[in-house]
């Protein structure tokens, strides 16, 4: 028996037989050193009470290295892949109409698929400052690119924000329904999560977040305009009063190309406390590339340079960014179909007795299930018939599915099924 470690914790004691990492049993925290002498830690092992020496040791199970908090943490739901949905629902990917996550079903413009043909170096690293895009960016924004930084998705930005900014035991307000990785994501930087819920309506409880800024000195709040999942967005009045709390504003624009509304990136150079995030997945249909942006203070951006992965923003995906903004004729056709699409599915929608749908500003539309049709089931139903939805069934929304706008064809598909449910 070899000693391999000694955990910085009261409870067990960590040996290693021929074979297997092994507890042996209660020990104490000893208060002398016990580097590298084996006869030392004998003694110690003398203090386990004898009916756990008689049980003999317990194995050791991996999760005994895990993070406390992490140990709580509930895993986040991600939609299942294409190829897994597929062979569940017995039906080829490509007639499965997929409306479950906000993708963009026209894809990228055709540039990005020429581009990614044509990738001439893939065994050299990414540039770690992703120049060629921010530059990019840059034009597209009317933001200079110092104040722009990729990443892999608008999802690793709002965790590298966190990885930045909070100490286990801060706090951050989170404004339900919302995007759930905020909420995600704060558990895992070992955050609490502060909920302010929106009202009846969907819009912002601004007296509810200035009387918990005041009183419980958040460090960050997460807002998100067009809101995922209801398309509710938040004006200029609003988003003003909360930029004048002592609070850093993480505003989340993965849905601003279809909201008819400025994006406010370019605020980021008058507000130091203002972070603006947005995305390729969307507007350009990559989501599979994994590709996002922030604005952010030049204070702040510093720190961000600092903390992240050097090389998360792979090749491809660089190349694919730049290659879709070269075309922003295609942008602008494929963001018109869907917000002409997302009228006339609304409209759809509307005519059904057992369904709400809520005005949206982005690409989906929330609805609510009425009539006692269970929500849960006509997801379930609608899947079986090759019909992909989300469902919510959590505290701030339940009996409530979303719908993604897809291409017309689409939408008569799924028409054609909910009429099944008259
Ligand atoms: C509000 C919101 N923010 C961010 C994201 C993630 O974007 P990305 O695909 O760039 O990680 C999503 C994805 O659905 C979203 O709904």
């Amino acid at each position: 028996m070899g000693v391999v470690g000694f955990c910085n914790c009261p409870t067990f004691c960590l040996t290693k037989s021929n074979s297997n990492l092994q507890i042996v049993g209660y020990t104490p925290r000893p208060s002398f050193s016990f580097e590298g002498n084996q006869r030392k830690i004998v003694a110690m092992a003398s203090t386990i009470p004898v009916e756990q020496v008689n049980k003999g040791p317990q194995q050791l199970t991996c999760d005994f290295f895990i993070r406390e908090h992490l140990r709580k943490l509930a895993p986040y739901q991600p939609i299942l892949p294409f190829e897994v949905l597929s062979s569940r629902l017995g039906r080829k990917p490509e007639d499965i109409v997929k409306l479950d996550a906000n993708e963009n079903p026209y894809g990228p413009p055709p540039e990005v698929l020429e581009a990614l043909g044509s990738i001439r170096f893939p065994y050299v690293y990414p540039d770690p400052e992703s120049r060629r895009l921010r530059a990019a960016l840059a034009q597209d924004s009317g933001l200079e690119s110092d104040y722009i930084l990729a990443g892999c998705g608008a999802d690793e930005l709002i965790d590298l924000i966190m990885r930045c900014v909070l100490d286990p035991g801060d706090k951050i307000v989170d404004c339900p329904p919302t995007f759930t990785m905020y909420e995600f994501d704060a558990a895992v930087n070992g955050a609490h999560v502060i909920k302010v819920p929106r009202k009846a309506d969907f819009s912002l409880n601004v007296e509810h977040i200035t009387e918990v800024v005041k009183q419980e000195k958040p460090k960050c709040i997460f807002l998100t305009s067009p809101n995922n999942p209801d398309g509710s967005i938040i004006d200029d009045e609003v988003l003003l009063k909360i930029l004048d709390l002592p609070i850093l504003v993480v505003l989340d624009e993965a849905y601003v190309e279809f909201s008819g509304i400025e994006s406010r990136m370019t605020w980021v150079k008058k507000y130091e406390n203002l972070i603006v995030l947005r995305t390729f997945s969307k507007r350009a249909g990559l989501a599979g590339l994994r590709v996002g942006y922030g604005a952010f203070p030049l204070s702040i951006i510093e720190y961000l340079w600092r903390a992240k992965q050097p090389y998360n923003v792979s090749v491809a995906a660089e190349i694919s960014a730049c290659a879709a903004l070269q075309n922003p004729t295609y942008l602008e056709n494929v963001k018109e179909a869907l917000v002409k699409e997302r009228e006339r599915l609304y409209n759809l929608l509307n005519e059904l007795p057992f369904l709400r749908p809520f005005p949206s500003h982005s690409n989906f539309i929330l609805c609510e299930v009425a009539s006692g049709m269970d929500a849960k089931k006509l997801k379930e139903d609608l899947a079986q018939m090759g019909v992909m939805i989300r469902h919510y069934n959590n505290k701030e929304l339940s009996g409530y599915v979303r719908v993604s706008v897809g291409k017309p064809e689409q939408t008569d598909a799924l028409m054609k099924c909910l009429r099944k449910f008259l």
